[in-house]
C-alpha cells in the first residue's frame, strides 16, 4: 500500500522570472477576522527572458476582490485564478497591476502568512508565506522596493510596524489610524513583515562604526519589560561584532525585534523587523537558564547577521538556502565563541572556545548525522524537494556551517575575510548561488596560493552523506618514520539511492597531532588536505610509535575510523593538549563501552561490571581541578543515549538507556565524596551572571548533583530539595527540579511538580519548562502524558507548548516513547495526524521521528513502520507530512 507522492521540484529546472517588479505598494486594512490587502505592482517584462506573455503570480487561501491592469478593470477572460496562482494574460511590456484581495488571519493556524498570536497580528513569509497575504511572484530572485500603508483600529492595534523607515503616522476616522513605512533596499517577498498590536518597547540609541546614529528596539508583550535587557545587550554586541570581525555595518536607521508567542521556528530575519519566537528574546535570571541566555545571544546574532548574509545578498532560489543559512550559522557560532572568550586570559579563552565547539559538534551529531544516513539525506544544496519548508534541516544549517568552517580552515582567517569582502563587492543587492560564494572564496585563496583551488571542495555541495575517513598509521623505528594513510568513503544515501550519482572524493581537512606515550607532541600540528580516495603523508624524526590525535577541533564533518587501543584513548583523554580531541577521546571510550554493555544487556538482561577504563578516565576528569569547570562538565557527561544509539548497527534505545542509567548510578556511588566536594566547590554565590565562568561552575555543580541523585545518595535528596527551594536563579532551580522529577523518589517528585507550577504558572516560557521536564521524565508513559495534555494550560495551537510536551516525549523520553507495549509509537502517529490538520510544518517535523525506523532492532522497526503506513494512508495528509512519510517508506 502506497499513497501517491507530491510534485517534485528540481534545481536543474530553474528559470528566471520573466518580469521585474521594481516596486510594490501595499495597503492593509488590518483586522483579525478579515484583512484586506490592496497591492499595486509595477511589472516590466525582461527582454532577456523569452517566455510567454502571461504574468503568473502565486496566491493561496485568498479571496480576490478586484483586479486592474493599467487602470482598467479586468474581465474574467483576461485572467485565470486557481487554488495556487493568478495568471494575467497578455500583459504589456510595462504595466501597473492593482490587486485587491482578502485573507483571514484568525483562521490561519499554520502560522505562515498573516496570523493572530494572542491579541497581535504577525506575518511569517519565509519561505512561501507572502502568497498567503497577496498574489505575488513569491520567489527570492524577484526583488522589489516596498512601500507599506497599515490601517487598523487604534485601540486594538496601537502599534503598526513594517520593514524599513517610518514615513508617517496619522489618525483616521472611527477610531482607526494609519502608519506608512518605506524600505529603501530592494528585497524578496520572503523578507517582508508586518506586526500590529500592543507591545512594550525597550529602546537604545547607538552609533555605527562610521558614526551614523541608529535606533534599536525590542518589542514584547506588556508585562515583560523586565525580560528584554539581555536581548538588547546581545543585539548591540552583535552590531559591534559584525563591524569589527567582518567590517559590516547596520544599513538602516532603525532595527526592530518583536517577540511572538506563537512561532514555528526560532526567529526570522525580515529586513529591519526581525520577528522572534519569544523563547529567544525573553530572559532574566529568575526565568531563564544559562542555556537560554546563550541561545538568545546566538539567535539574536544569527538574525542580525542575516542582514548582510541573506538580505543584502540573498538566494537565487530555495535550493541555495544554505548560502544564507550555513554561512549565517557559521557567523553566529563564531560570534558566540568570541563572546565566550572575550576578556579571558589565553588558556581560559581556549577552553571557553572548546566548550562552544563541543556543544556545536554534539548538536551536529545528534541531529545531522542521523539525517545524513536516513531517508531525508540530502546535500547541503538539495537537488530536489516536494515541500521547501521540509528543507530547513540540520543538514542545510549545521552541516552547511561546517562546510563554511572548512573553507575558513583551508583559507585562514585573513583570506577568508578577503573572500567575504569580495563576495559583497560582487553580489551586493543580488540573488545568487552557492557557486558564487565559492567563486569569491576561490579568488581570495588564489591571491595567496595561486596553485590551490576549491574544485574538489565543491563536491560538499552536491553529495550527501557523512564521509568515513579510515586512518592507517605505520611506524618504522629504524628510519624514525611515521606514515599516515587516509582513505575516504561515502556510500549513496537518501535520494542518491533512487537516482544514483557518481560520487567523487571530498576535499577533507584533517587536523592532526602526534603524541608520544607520555602525551607530549612529537611534531607540530598539521592540517592534512585529503582530496583523493586515499593519500599518504610521511612524518620524519618520529622515534616511537605515536598516538594520533585526529580531527582536532572537529576540522571536518566526517566519521573517523581508527583502531585505537584502549590505552591510546586513555592517553588522549588525559593529555591531549587540544581540548576538543581530549574531550572526544573520553566520549569515545564511553560510547564504545556503552555499546558493548548494551549488547550484553540485551543478551543476558544483566548489567556487567562497569568497565575499568571508563571508570578510570572519568574519575581522572573528576579530579582534574585545574581544568575550567564548564569544560570539566563536558568531560564528565556520559554521552547522551541518542549519540550512542546512532552508532549501533541495530539501534536498541532501551538497552542503551538501561546501561547509561546504571553507569551514572555506579559512578555516583563510587565517587560520592568527591562529587559532594565538587558540588560545594562550585557554588556561585552573589549576583547572577550568564557568562562562561559562573555558567560553567553551575553546569559542573549541577552535574555532580545529578550523579548523586542517580545513585540515591542519602544526602542527595536533601541537597536537591534545598537547592530547588532556595535557588536564586532559574539554572539552579531547573537543575534541581529536573533531578527531582527524573531521579527523585515518588514522595519527592509529585510535590515538586505541584510547587513549580504554582510558582510559575504566570510565565508561559517557564510553564514550557515545567511541561518538558515532565514529558521527558522516565516516569512518564503514554498514560501520564495523556494526562498532561488534558492540563488546562496545554494547547495544540502553540508550537512551543507542543514542542514542550509532544516533541519532548517522542524525542527525549526514551523509556516512555519506546515502551515495550508499542503505545508510544501509536501516540506519535496520533499526534502527527492531529497536528497535520492544524499546522503542517510542525506536523512534518514530528513525522521525522519515524525517519530512522529501518535502523532499529526488528521489534521496534516493525512497529514504527506500521505507524508510518498509518500516517501515509491518511486521506487528507498535507504535502509537508506526505513528503516525509513517503520518503521514509520508499
Ligand atoms: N530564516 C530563519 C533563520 O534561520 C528561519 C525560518 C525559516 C524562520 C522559515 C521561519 C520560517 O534565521
Ligand atoms: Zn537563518
Amino acid at each position: 500500500m502506497r499513497t501517491e507522492t507530491g510534485i517534485t521540484i528540481r534545481r536543474e529546472d530553474y528559470q528566471p522570472y520573466p518580469f521585474l517588479i521594481p516596486t510594490i505598494e501595499l495597503e492593509f486594512e488590518l483586522s483579525a477576522e478579515r484583512t484586506q490587502v490592496r497591492s499595486r505592482l509595477v511589472v516590466e517584462r525582461r527582454k532577456d527572458v523569452l517566455i510567454s506573455s502571461d504574468l503568473i503570480l502565486n496566491g493561496e487561501d485568498l479571496t480576490l476582490v478586484s483586479l486592474e491592469l493599467n487602470g482598467v478593470v479586468l474581465s474574467q477572460t483576461q485572467y485565470t485564478l486557481t487554488e495556487a496562482t493568478l495568471t494575467v494574460h497578455n500583459v504589456p511590456d510595462r504595466a501597473e497591476l492593482v490587486i485587491v484581495g482578502t485573507c483571514q488571519p484568525a483562521q490561519n493556524t499554520s502560522l505562515s502568512g498573516l496570523y493572530v498570536s494572542g491579541k497581535h497580528l504577525f506575518t511569517q513569509c519565509e519561505p512561501q508565506g507572502f502568497r498567503r497575504i497577496t498574489w505575488f511572484a513569491d520567489r527570492p530572485d524577484v526583488m522589489s522596493i516596498y512601500r507599506v500603508t497599515l490601517r487598523a483600529s487604534r485601540s486594538e492595534f496601537p502599534l503598526l510596524l513594517s520593514n524599513g523607515n517610518l514615513l508617517q503616522q496619522r489618525e483616521l476616522e472611527a477610531g482607526r489610524h494609519e502608519a506608512q513605512w518605506h524600505d529603501p533596499f530592494a528585497k524578496p517577498s520572503y523578507l517582508f513583515a508586518v506586526v500590529a498590536g500592543d507591545f512594550v518597547c525597550r529602546e537604545h540609541h547607538t552609533r555605527t562604526a562610521s558614526g551614523r546614529e541608529v535606533l534599536l528596539q525590542v518589542y514584547s508583550d506588556v508585562g515583560t519589560e523586565d525580560q528584554t535587557e539581555w536581548a538588547m545587550e546581545s543585539l548591540e554586541r552583535a552590531l559591534r561584532w559584525d563591524e569589527t570581525r567582518f567590517g559590516l555595518e547596520l544599513d538602516l536607521d532603525r532595527f526592530m525585534i518583536v517577540a511572538a508567542r506563537d512561532f514555528n521556528m526560532g526567529a526570522m530575519e525580515n529586513k529591519g523587523l526581525n520577528i522572534f519566537n519569544a523563547a529567544y528574546v525573553l530572559a532574566n535570571p529568575n526565568t531563564a537558564t544559562d542555556g537560554n541566555f546563550q541561545a538568545i545571544e546566538s539567535v539574536i546574532g544569527h538574525e542580525y547577521f542575516h542582514n548582510w548574509t541573506g538580505n543584502r545578498v540573498t538566494c537565487r532560489d530555495w535550493f541555495e538556502l544554505s548560502l544564507k543559512e550555513g554561512l549565517t550559522v557559521f557567523r553566529d557560532q563564531e560570534f558566540t565563541a568570541d563572546m565566550m572568550a572575550a576578556g579571558l586570559p589565553a588558556t581560559e579563552a581556549a577552553s571557553a572556545r572548546a566548550v562552544q565547539r563541543i556543544d556545536d559538534v554534539m548538536g551536529l551529531r545528534l541531529s545531522q548525522y542521523p539525517e545524513d544516513r536516513g531517508p531525508m539525506a540530502h546535500p547541503i544544496r538539495p537537488e530536489s524537494y516536494q515541500e521547501i519548508s521540509n528543507f530547513y534541516t540540520a543538514t542545510v544549517y549545521s552541516k552547511g556551517a561546517e562546510v563554511i568552517r572548512m573553507m575558513h580552515t583551508l583559507l585562514g582567517e585573513q583570506a577568508f575575510r578577503a573572500g567575504m569582502d569580495e563576495y559583497f563587492r560582487r553580489h551586493d543587492g543580488q540573488a545568487v548561488t552557492c557557486d558564487d560564494f565559492i567563486n569569491a572564496m576561490q579568488w581570495a585563496l588564489q591571491q595567496t596560493a595561486p596553485q590551490k583551488n576549491l574544485d574538489v571542495f565543491r563536491h560538499w555541495y552536491r553529495q550527501a552523506g557523512t564521509p568515513r575517513v579510515s586512518v592507517q598509521l605505520q611506524h618504522d623505528p629504524v628510519a624514525k618514520r611515521c606514515t599516515v594513510t587516509l582513505t575516504q568513503d561515502c556510500p549513496a544515501v537518501g535520494v542518491e539511492k533512487a537516482s544514483p550519482i557518481v560520487k567523487q572524493p571530498f576535499h577533507i581537512p584533517v587536523t592532526l597531532g602526534l603524541l608520544d606515550d607520555t602525551g607530549k607532541s612529537l611534531s607540530p600540528q598539521v592540517t592534512l588536505e585529503l582530496k583523493e580516495a586515499s593519500q599518504t603523508w610521511v612524518f620524519d624524526n618520529i622515534s616511537t610509535r605515536p598516538t594520533p590525535s585526529l580531527l582536532r577541533n572537529f576540522s571536518a564533518p566526517v566519521l573517523i575510523d581508527y583502531a585505537y587501543q584502549d590505552q591510546e584513548l586513555a592517553l588522549l583523554s588525559a593529555h591531549d593538549d587540544n581540548a576538543f580531541t581530549r574531550w572526544e577521546a573520553g566520549q569515545e571510550i564511553a560510547s564504545r563501552k556503552m555499546i558493548a554493555l548494551a549488547q550484553a544487556w540485551r543478551q543476558h538482561a544483566k548489567f556487567e561490571e562497569l568497565d575499568p577504563l571508563l571508570a578510570k578516565s572519568w574519575s581522572a576528569s573528576l579530579l582534574a581541578k585545574d581544568l575550567d569547570a564548564g569544560y570539566r562538565a563536558r568531560l564528565l557527561s556520559i554521552p547522551p543515549s541518542h549519540a550512542v544509539i546512532e552508532r549501533m548497527a541495530h539501534m536498541d534505545p532501551l538497552a542503551v538507556l538501561e546501561v547509561r542509567t546504571r553507569i551514572r548510578e555506579q559512578l555516583g556511588t563510587t565517587h560520592a565524596a568527591t562529587l559532594l566536594n565538587t558540588y560545594q566547590a562550585n557554588l556561585t554565590p552573589g549576583q547572577y551572571s550568564p557568562s562562561p565562568g559562573p555558567a560553567g561552575k553551575r553546569a559542573l555543580k549541577n552535574l555532580a548533583l545529578t550523579y548523586l541523585m542517580a545513585s540515591k545518595h542519602p544526602e542527595a535528596a536533601n541537597l536537591t530539595q534545598t537547592q530547588f527551594r532556595h535557588a536564586t536563579n532559574m539554572t539552579d532551580r531547573m537543575a534541581a527540579f529536573t533531578a527531582l522529577i527524573h531521579d527523585g523518589s515518588s514522595e519527592l517528585n509529585a510535590p515538586a511538580a505541584t510547587q513549580f507550577y504554582e510558582d510559575w504558572q504566570h510565565d508561559q516560557l517557564v510553564v514550557d519548562k515545567w511541561f518538558s521536564t515532565l514529558a521527558s521524565s522516565p516516569r512518564t508513559g503514554v498514560n501520564e502524558l495523556t494526562g498532561l495534555m488534558a492540563h488546562p494550560a496545554f494547547t495544540m495551537r502553540n508550537p512551543n507548548r507542543v514542542r514542550a510536551v509532544v516533541f519532548a516525549f517522542c524525542m527525549s523520553n526514551t523509556r516512555g516513547f519506546h515502551a515495550q507495549d508499542g503505545q508510544g509509537y501509536h501516540f506519535w502517529s496520533d499526534q502527527v495526524l492531529a497536528l497535520d490538520a492544524i499546522n503542517p510544518e510542525i506536523a512534518a517535523r514530528l513525522a521525522r521521528v519515524g525517519d530512522q525506523w529501518a535502523r532499529f532492532i526488528p521489534e521496534v522497526s516493525q512497529r514504527l513502520h506500521a505507524q508510518l503506513e498509518r500516517i501515509a494512508t491518511h486521506p487528507t495528509l498535507s504535502r509537508n507530512t506526505l513528503e516525509i512519510v513517503s520518503k521514509a517508506l520508499s
